[in-house]
């Protein structure tokens, strides 16, 4: 049994201009101590799916279909059971560190509470195993720096924090959205690479959301791509990076910088991405796609399996490699 297993998940939104479709008919499963990456332009629906996850849609939010948790079905979960779940077996991280640090207490002061009210530990035991975690994220000299307040870390450092409270209270799922958009480029693949270490040190499962396909590869096992709201592409990173099997994926690959085109400018898909409050009657990426013809546009391809593992949706998908 996958630890987590979303099936033909919906989240749509009631506004005044009418109902928004944000994500639709999304499938994925992740089994334990797995990682998957979640990968789509902004306004795909990304975050919109972990929030249905996690049970935090906004108000005018309603999610459909199914999302189990180690075999409980947390849609329509009561709030009480939903908040069990929550505090001891998915934990998640954002993009803005700061938000989610009190800035006016010592992070050991933020990370021994948790450890004393949720795991029963004394004060000096918590410390201990505060400190043992910012060791695992590889905050240089922890047992020193734990007294610091979150002004004095870097974003850099900030963000390992963050992800090591994250884990206090030794979640199986970790669901980290877009953790390093903020920070540089040399710091994000620090990151990316300490949090996917998590499954085989402490065997968290991980769910990493990003925009940026780059900060995939070599770090998660699986990836889904999404665009307006659908799943376009899933199977293993290394075989979807070697040879994409849907035009919308290849064009976030090709806009990934590579060594041979360190300073060139990166090729964008060119047009813009779908409104969530337009359902197109064909593919969705259509008006973008550089191989679409009259079919796409009228009839919209259902997601299947192309070869053992790979999933597209697309009525021409691409074959060899890149
Ligand atoms: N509370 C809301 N009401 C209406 N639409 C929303 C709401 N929250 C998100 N959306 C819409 O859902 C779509 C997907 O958003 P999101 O999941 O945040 O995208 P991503 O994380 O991939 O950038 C967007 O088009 C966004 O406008
Ligand atoms: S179905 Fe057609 S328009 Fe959509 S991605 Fe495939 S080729 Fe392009
Ligand atoms: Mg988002």
């Amino acid at each position: 049994m996958a630890l987590l297993e979303v099936r033909d998940l919906g989240v749509s939104f009631e506004t005044l201009d009418g109902t928004v479709n944000a994500v639709n008919g999304v499938d994925f499963a992740l089994e334990a101590g797995r990682s998957l990456a979640v990968v789509g332009e902004s306004g795909s629906g990304k975050s919109q799916i972990m929030l249905a996850v996690m049970g935090l849609l906004a108000r005018n939010g309603t999610a459909s279909g199914s999302v189990r948790f180690d075999g409980t079905e947390l849609l329509g979960l009561d709030e009480g059971a939903f908040n069990r779940i929550r505090a001891s077996e998915i934990a998640m991280v954002f993009q803005d560190p700061m938000t989610a640090l009190n800035p006016y207490m010592r992070i050991s002061d933020q990370m021994t509470e948790v450890l004393t009210l949720h795991r029963g530990m004394g004060v000096r035991e918590a410390l201990d195993e505060a400190v043992r975690l910012l060791d695992a994220m590889e905050v240089p000299d922890a047992r020193t720096r734990i007294r610091m307040y979150p002004h004095e870390f870097s974003g850099g450092m900030r963000q390992r924090v963050l992800i090591a409270m994250a884990l206090l209270c030794r979640p199986r799922l970790l669901i980290a959205d877009e953790p390093t958009t903020a920070l540089d480029v040399t710091v994000q693949s620090q990151i990316v690479r300490l949090l996917t270490g998590l499954r085989s040190d402490l065997g968290t499962a991980i769910v990493l959301v990003t925009h940026d396909v780059g900060v995939v590869v070599g770090s998660c096992d699986e990836m889904v791509v999404l665009y307006g709201g659908r799943v376009m592409e899933s199977g293993p990173v290394e075989s979807v990076f070697a040879a994409p099997l849907h035009p919308y994926t290849r064009g976030l690959l090709d806009a990934v910088p590579t060594i041979d085109r360190d300073d060139e400018r990166l090729p964008a898909i060119p047009g813009d991405p779908l409104s969530a409050s337009l359902v197109p009657a064909g593919c969705p990426f259509a008006p973008r796609c550089p191989r679409a013809e009259d079919r796409c546009r009228d009839e919209r391809p259902e997601i299947e399996t192309l070869a053992p593992g790979r999933l597209a949706a697309c009525h021409l998908p691409l074959g060899g490699g890149r």
